[in-house]
């Protein structure tokens, strides 16, 4: 039996987590959960899964018999001390970089879908990456074919993308689309944020930079390729030319079982593919003149600096203003290039650091 710590309890990747363990409740044991409010999907889960602790972002009260309130950064340092086998962060955006940070500082095992705490922290805990499984499902996709594999053998990895939903959309087009067709992924459910940077492909850039710190490989070894069907993850290319695809449906419970059962494998009772009723498979090039947000950031990313904090921070408040209907969609691509052409902030040694050029970039955005 495994303890286990679901973080962001209540979101897409929280919820199939949960999924899972429903599915093998002898297996785990919820010691915690996290969710950035009380709310009513939270207080389902605790009433579920009984844990011994709660995590909220917020400093509401509500008294939960048995149950331990954890509240903000102190709350977060407290449970990574805790004794638990496994912590599983689901938390979307910027708010999942202190539960990364404290609990790989505190050397404890991580399985994480958020990709914007390992971009931020970037080089100041590489060290201590080795602890981590990714979810993602491309960043699992790797993982699992990386393993099997010497770094030196490697060639190329690819990053697949489905092109979202506007991928054939013309420029023109792009101009009038709402805030309903932008997170309606026509392959993903997903929450809000990653469905928005999943339109703009500015998720892609984002999962490049990921894989460049968490995999340790230079930014000419890594690439995007459009493959609408998204049935293959990623692919790793060999220095003989031999690729390796990791293909499962579009569901993210493969990636999390895979992480939450590592090193073993287990049938999830889930549908698997069918080969002959997939028919084709496509690759295409990404439309870079459609789609501009994918070269700008990594062309800013790989300079390196405060630059991967500035791109995660820049576009999480921008897709913020776009779900609160204040800008367009063709306005986030055109505000994010505006402030990281103004962003010189010196590199961050710390957490502190970190928060600063977080906040910094906001100024820098409502100027
Ligand atoms: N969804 C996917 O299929 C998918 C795939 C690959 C990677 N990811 C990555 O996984 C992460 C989560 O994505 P998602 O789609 O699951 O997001 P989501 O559905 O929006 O869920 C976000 C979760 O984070 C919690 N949260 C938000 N702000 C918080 C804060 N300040 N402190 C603590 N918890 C907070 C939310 O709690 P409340 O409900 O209380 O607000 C919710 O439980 C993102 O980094 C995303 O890029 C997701």
């Amino acid at each position: 039996m495994k303890n286990i710590a679901v973080l962001g309890c209540t979101g897409s990747v929280g919820s199939q987590t949960l999924d899972i363990v429903r599915r093998f409740k002898n297996k785990f044991n919820v010691v915690l959960l996290s969710a950035s409010k009380i709310s009513d999907k939270l207080i389902q889960c605790i009433e579920e899964f009984k844990p011994k602790y709660v995590h909220i972002a917020n400093d509401e009260n509500i008294n939960l018999k048995n149950i331990k309130l954890l509240k903000g950064e102190e709350g977060i340092k407290f449970y990574s001390q805790l004794d638990i086998d496994l912590y599983i962060n689901g938390i979307s955006g910027i708010a999942g970089i202190y539960p990364t940070y404290y609990l790989l500082k505190n050397g404890k095992k991580l399985i994480t879908a958020n990709k914007e705490s390992i971009i931020c922290l970037g080089e100041l805990l590489k060290e201590r990456y080795k602890d981590i499984i990714p979810i993602d499902s491309e960043h699992s996709a790797i993982f699992q074919t990386l393993i099997n594999l010497k770094k030196e053998e490697v060639e190329k990895i690819y990053l697949t993308s489905s092109g979202g939903p506007f991928l054939n959309y013309d420029k023109e087009k792009l101009k009038n689309v709402s805030i309903e067709e932008a997170i309606n992924h026509p392959r993903w459910k997903m929450g809000k944020k990653i469905s928005v940077d999943s339109a703009t492909l500015m998720n892609k850039a984002l999962e490049v930079i990921e894989a460049h710190y968490l995999f340790d490989f230079d930014y000419s070894k890594i690439d995007v390729v459009i493959h609408p069907q998204s049935i293959i993850h990623s692919i790793v290319e060999l220095i003989d030319g031999t690729m390796f695809a990791n293909m499962s449906p579009t569901d993210m419970r493969y990636p999390i079982a895979y992480a939450l059962f590592y090193p073993e494998r287990k049938n999830i009772g889930i549908k698997k593919l069918k080969l002959t009723e997939i028919g084709k498979l496509e690759f295409l090039n990404p439309d870079l003149e459609k789609f501009p947000l994918l070269k700008i950031a990594l062309e800013y990313a790989k300079k390196g600096g405060a630059y991967p904090i500035v791109i995660t921070a820049v576009d999480e408040f921008v897709v913020k203003k776009f779900l609160n209907g204040k800008i367009s969609f063709t306005d986030i691509p055109f505000l994010i290039e505006k402030v990281l052409k103004k962003a010189k902030f010196s590199k961050p040694e710390n957490l502190k650091d970190i928060f600063k050029i977080i906040n910094e970039t906001k100024k820098l955005l409502e100027e």
